[in-house]
């Protein structure tokens, strides 16, 4: 009947849309929103830059419109994202070596904590891989504070905030790749050495073809004792878009541990790949074919 409906009716999944504050008073994006969808993440509002704009002084106005609308529907909230090379607030952006590690350890204590037990899954740390063939971190202010930058996050989430499951997430990791390769030995090590890491998100911003393993490739994360998530997708308009929308949920569904899929957005105006179309529903918020495929898909079709 709807999407939210349909993925909890499987295994109790959810089917989430990125969110913008700023749009919560327009009714035909909400009445989208509250009949469809049954999780959310802030698209912005949970970022560095918005919630601690000035060192040691957070704001969580704007991520609080989103927070109070997703409980007051009973939606999940998946929080985006405690640290990240991008959207830093200038401040931090100015900071290198202690001084950067201790600010961004702060951050994830602070921000975790004033969100204890309201989000479902928080992306502790977003983008750190690099792209291409390397298999390796990303140059950033964060990675240049030492390797164990990561699991120092992940700890200082899992201390401040014991009930949310904590996610790794990335792009360009939609199928078995370098850099997917280089997440799932990071992964591995964390499991190893009992650094606490609960789920890997797969950003899933897709053009026109899904890669063929992108099924395995959530598979492989998942035997690692992770749950995998589907957390920004969104493909472009293109003749195959609909059929790469139920491809992806198709192999969610065939994932035990794939808990749930996140669109970025939810008209194709809401969306931040302007003039791509890629979303589920048009500029007006009527269902295009990918919300039927993605509705059919996942009611087993
Ligand atoms: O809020 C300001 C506004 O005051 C100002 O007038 C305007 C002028 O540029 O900018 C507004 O901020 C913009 C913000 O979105 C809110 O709309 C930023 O410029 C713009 O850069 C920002 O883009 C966001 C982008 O992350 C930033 O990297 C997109 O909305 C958001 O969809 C996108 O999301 C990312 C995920 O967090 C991580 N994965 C990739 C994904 C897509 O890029």
């Amino acid at each position: 009947s709807t999407l939210g409906a349909s993925a909890a009716e499987k295994g109790g999944r959810y089917f989430g849309a990125a969110i913008a504050a700023g749009r919560l008073g327009d009714s035909t994006y909400v009445n989208i929103l509250n009949r469809e969808f049954n999780s959310v993440t802030a698209e912005n509002e949970m970022k560095w830059s918005s919630t601690e704009p000035q060192r040691g002084s957070f704001n969580y106005t704007s991520a609080n419109r989103i927070v109070n609308h997703a409980l007051g529907q009973g939606m999940k909230i998946r929080g985006h994202t405690l640290l990240w090379h991008g959207q830093q607030p200038g401040w931090a952006q100015g900071l290198s070596g202690s001084d950067l590690r201790n600010a961004a350890i702060n951050h994830v204590t602070q921000v975790a904590t004033y969100f204890r037990g309201k989000i479902h899954s928080w992306d502790v740390v977003n983008e750190a891989f690099a792209d291409g063939g390397s298999g390796g971190r990303r140059d950033s202010n964060l990675q240049r504070t030492g390797n164990d930058w990561i699991e120092a996050a992940f700890r200082a989430a899992r201390a401040a905030d014991p009930g949310a499951k904590l996610c790794y997430n990335d792009y360009n990791t939609d199928g078995i790749n370098a850099k997917s390769t280089g997440i799932y030995n990071m992964v591995r090590d964390f499991k190893s050495r009992g650094v606490p890491i609960d789920c890997v998100g797969f950003q899933s911003h897709l053009g026109g073809s899904i890669s063929g393993d992108y099924q395995a490739n959530l598979q492989r994360f998942a035997d690692l004792g992770v749950d995998v998530q589907i957390t920004e997708l969104d493909v472009a308009q293109g003749s195959n878009q609909a059929n790469i929308y139920a491809a992806v949920t198709r192999a969610c569904l065939a994932v035990s541990r794939c808990n749930g899929i996140t669109v970025w957005g939810i008209r194709d105006s809401d969306s931040w790949r302007t003039g791509e179309n890629p979303l589920l529903f048009d500029s007006s918020g009527n269902k295009k074919a990918a919300y039927t495929s993605t509705l059919n898909a996942l009611n087993g079709g």
